[in-house]
């Protein structure tokens, strides 16, 4: 349990809390949801500042970016939990990779361009790959079924071996149905693939995209939700199947605190400025604070007697910055903070931060025991100015 006293005595907001506690706890429920039969993959974009401490719970992290495979990289995390993935990857850094790396456990290859990059440099190299060809779910990432049998077939480099396919069509997937469509895709694509090719697809590595329910009054039984998935996964049998996540992993270990530093009232209602806004805080999508997402108050107050609706906002200059529209609480002074919860995916590595020269907040990873700064504030108008003029 987080001594929010003791990290506002301590540290300056806003600033994000990660709980490694709380985090290794989703891991094992989440392995004990699933059973040994399937293994973790974490997905590095979620949050870079949670990797060190999944290194040793989850099988594998899925790498999407020259920049996330540097953090994976001084970090220490065995290149046989690599999997390198993304849209797009240059001929330097799979080079930079082999050279580092010679024994990264897996690529995957989202179009035929990046299977001849990988093709060509591993002969190049002398370096056995091996790939997990994304097949697409009808977007910009991953490559048809023709192209996938095309590949299967034509593949004569022996330094290329395809192991199995990747496959993620989106996240925050709230329905069994859709995911039941997706596996049954899934396995009638390996059906077709071995009885046409004669190839057999040793493993499937699947983004499950599994939903994180952030907002008070939404209705979630986590525990039957994953109970059916899990039987809708059995039905793929005899294939290594990894589940690439990161939402569901990293949701719920992370904290934001800001505090109100302005309260006005106008015609429009009350308005409380906080000292963070949305450029630090991503649940998912845009929601114009119009849900109330899970959130604690400090000083914590007992017996309450007034209460007010406040409309929160963060200290951005636009109209877009609300954190939460008509929330009632008790009473606010100027000085109280905020901790919304559920914000370890996505919100420091997705949201705005840019915008309006706002520092970066700190990072303070908490392991049970105590508080470290893992990143400090950093100053946005450094990487807002132009040099050189
Ligand atoms: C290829 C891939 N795998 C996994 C993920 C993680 O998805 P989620 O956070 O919903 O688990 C993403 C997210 O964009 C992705 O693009």
């Amino acid at each position: 349990m987080l001594d929010y006293a003791k990290i506002i005595r301590q540290y300056k907001t806003p600033c994000y809390v990660y709980d490694i506690n709380i985090l290794l706890k989703r891991v094992n429920y989440l392995k004990e949801k699933f059973g040994s039969k399937y293994d973790l993959v974490y997905a590095v974009k979620a949050n870079t500042f949670i990797v060190k401490y999944l290194s040793d719970v989850v099988s594998r992290f899925e790498i999407c970016s020259p920049g996330e495979y540097d953090i994976c990289d001084k970090l220490n995390i065995n290149p046989q939990k690599m999997v390198i993935s993304g849209v797009y990857k240059d001929e330097k850094t799979i080079i930079k990779i082999f050279k580092r790396h010679p024994d990264i456990l897996k690529y995957t290859i989202e179009s035929i361009t990046q299977y001849e990059l990988l093709s060509n440099l591993a002969k190049k190299y002398k370096q056995p790959i091996h790939l997990l060809p994304r097949v697409t779910s009808g977007n910009q990432f991953g490559i048809t079924k023709e192209q996938l049998f095309n590949l299967i077939q034509n593949n004569d480099n022996n330094y290329v071996i395809i192991d199995g396919i990747e496959y993620f069509s989106g996240t925050q997937k709230h329905s069994l149905k859709r995911l039941e469509k997706e596996v049954d895709y899934l396995i009638d694509l390996i059906d077709k693939i071995k009885k046409e090719l004669q190839f057999d697809i040793k493993e499937i590595e699947f983004g499950t995209g599994l939903p994180v329910y952030y907002y008070q009054g939404e209705e979630f039984n986590e525990d039957e939700f994953l109970d059916n998935f899990k039987k809708i996964l059995d039905k793929i049998k005899n294939k290594k199947v990894t589940l690439e996540i990161g939402r569901s992993i990293a949701a719920n270990c992370g904290f934001y605190l800001t505090k109100v530093v302005d309260m006005k009232t106008n015609d429009y209602g009350n308005f409380v400025i906080c000292d963070g806004g949305i450029n630090h805080l991503v649940y998912y999508g845009q929601t114009m604070g119009m849900k109330i997402p899970y959130y604690d108050l400090f000083p914590i107050k007992k017996d309450i007697l007034d209460t007010a609706i406040y409309n929160l906002c963060g200290s951005l200059c636009t109209t877009n910055d609300f954190l939460v529209k008509n929330i009632t609480t008790r009473k606010l002074n100027i000085g109280d903070t905020f901790i919304f919860k559920n914000v370890g995916a996505y919100s420091s590595t997705e949201a705005i931060s840019l915008f309006l020269s706002r520092d970066l907040p700190q990072i303070i990873i908490y392991d049970g025991k105590d508080y470290k700064i893992v990143r400090d504030i950093f100053k946005t108008s450094i990487l807002n100015f132009p040099n050189n003029i």
